[in-house]
C-alpha cells in the first residue's frame, strides 16, 4: 500500500446563484438557486514514503482542496482517501501525528504568544518527546534562522519569518508527510532559497515525504522529483520532472560572443530545419542598440535556437566557427516554467502528456 492513495476523490461545492445587485439578492432570497461546483473531481493519486511531490495547475485547480481533503480538513463528497492507511476526516487524531501541514496563506501559530512558547504548546500538543524536541528545535533554530525571532509573537513577524516559524511548527513532531499549500508565496529570494533548503534538508535526512502546491516554479525544479499537473479537478499530468523536460523541451538556445560579426548568419543553416538564428540585442527593443557602439556590439552577439533532436550544439558552433572565432558560448534549455505554460495554454495535450507519463508514476 502506498503511503497515501486516492481513488475518485471528489469534492463538490454547492454554490449560490444569484442575480447580481441587490435586485438579485432578494430574488435569490425567495428563489434560492445552486448549482454544484466540482472543485476535485475524481482525483487517483498514489505517492510512495519518501517522494516529493509538486502539485501544480492554474488558480481554482483544486489544489488547495484536494490537499485539504488529504489532510483531513475537508470531507470529501466522493471517492476514497487513505493515508498511513488511515482515513484523514474521520481518524482525525491518529491523522495529525502523521502529517503536518503549511498553509501559506495562514498560520497554526498563536498571534500573541512568543513563536518559542507556541512551539512549546505544540509540543504538549503533539506529545513530542523531549530530546526529540530539543534535538528539532535546535536543528530548525539553525537551518531556519530562527534564533532572531524566537522570541517574538507571530503578529511581530515579517511574512518570511512567520513561514518559516509556520514550517518549524509543522515539522516538529516528526511528520512521515508534509503537505505545503504555496509555502513560498510572497517571499523574497534569500528566505525561498533558506525554505527550500529546509524542505530538501528534510526530506534528504528524515525521509519526510513531502506533496506542494506553488505558483513558484523555481520551488518545483529545486525540490520535486514528481509533477502532477490538475486542471479543472482532475489529473491531465502525472510524472518524473526529469521526463516532461526530456520529452517537452526539445529546444535549445546558444548564446555566442563572436570576435568579427559574421553577417547573414542564417545562410550557414539553411540545410537545417528547425533552427533559427536571433540577435538578441536587435530583435528586442534594447535601448543598447541605439548608439553606434552598442550596435556593433549586438553583432557580436548571435543566438541560435535548434530543435535538440534535430542537431546537436556542437555542428551548431563548428559552423559558426567555420566563419569566425566563438569566443565564448552558453547553451539554455527551457525551464519546467515554459513546459507548464504550455500545457495550462492548452499547447500540449493531454493525451501527449498522459502518454509520457506512463509507467513513469
Ligand atoms: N469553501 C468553498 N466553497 C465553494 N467553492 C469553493 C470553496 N473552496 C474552493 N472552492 C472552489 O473550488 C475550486 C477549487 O479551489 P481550490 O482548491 O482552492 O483551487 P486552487 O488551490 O487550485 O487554486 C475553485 O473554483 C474554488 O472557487
Ligand atoms: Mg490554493
Amino acid at each position: 500500500m502506498s503511503l497515501i492513495e486516492t481513488r475518485g476523490l471528489q469534492k463538490v461545492f454547492r454554490q449560490a446563484v444569484k442575480d447580481p445587485g441587490l435586485a438579485g439578492a432578494v430574488k435569490h432570497l425567495f428563489t434560492q438557486r445552486y448549482k454544484d461546483k466540482y472543485a476535485v473531481e475524481g482525483i487517483d493519486l498514489r505517492i510512495e514514503e519518501g517522494e516529493t511531490v509538486a502539485y501544480v495547475g492554474p488558480n481554482g485547480a483544486g489544489k488547495s482542496t484536494t490537499i485539504k481533503m488529504l489532510s483531513g480538513v475537508l470531507v470529501p463528497s466522493g471517492g476514497e482517501v487513505l493515508v498511513n492507511g488511515l482515513v484523514p476526516y474521520k481518524q482525525r487524531m491518529e491523522n495529525a501525528q502523521v502529517i503536518g501541514a503549511v498553509f501559506g496563506q495562514r498560520t497554526q501559530l498563536w498571534w500573541d504568544i512568543p513563536v518559542r512558547e507556541s512551539l512549546s504548546l505544540l509540543r504538549d500538543i503533539y506529545q513530542v518527546p523531549a530530546d526529540t524536541f530539543k534535538r528539532n528545535m535546535d536543528i530548525f533554530t539553525e537551518l531556519l534562522g530562527m534564533e532572531a525571532f524566537l522570541h517574538l509573537s507571530a503578529r511581530k513577524l515579517s511574512l518570511g519569518q512567520r513561514m518559516r516559524a509556520d514550517l518549524a511548527a509543522a515539522l516538529l513532531h516528526d511528520p512521515k508527510i508534509v503537505y505545503l499549500d504555496e509555502p513560498t508565496i510572497g517571499l523574497d529570494v534569500a528566505v525561498k532559497h533558506r525554505i527550500r533548503d529546509f524542505i530538501k534538508e528534510m526530506n534528504r535526512s528524515k525521509g519526510t515525504t513531502m506533496m506542494l502546491t506553488t505558483h513558484d516554479l523555481g520551488d518545483i525544479e529545486d525540490l520535486c522529483e514528481r509533477l502532477v499537473i490538475i486542471d479543472q479537478g482532475q489529473i491531465i499530468y502525472d510524472g518524473k520532472l526529469q521526463e516532461v523536460k526530456d520529452t517537452f523541451a526539445r529546444e535549445r538556445t546558444i548564446h555566442t560572443q563572436l570576435s568579427i560579426p559574421i553577417p547573414g548568419a542564417e545562410e550557414l543553416f539553411r540545410d537545417l530545419p528547425d533552427v533559427s538564428v536571433e540577435r538578441p540585442g536587435i530583435a528586442g527593443n534594447d535601448s543598447r542598440t541605439k548608439g553606434a557602439t552598442g550596435a556593433v556590439c549586438d553583432q557580436l552577439t548571435l543566438s541560435i535556437r535548434f530543435d535538440r533532436f534535430s542537431c546537436t550544439a556542437s555542428e551548431i558552433v563548428k559552423r559558426l566557427m567555420s566563419h569566425g572565432e566563438v569566443v565564448d558560448f552558453r547553451i539554455d534549455e527551457p525551464g519546467i516554467e515554459q513546459i507548464i505554460r504550455r500545457v495550462y495554454d492548452g499547447q500540449l495535450d493531454s493525451a501527449a502528456l498522459s502518454a509520457a507519463g506512463k509507467g513513469s508514476a
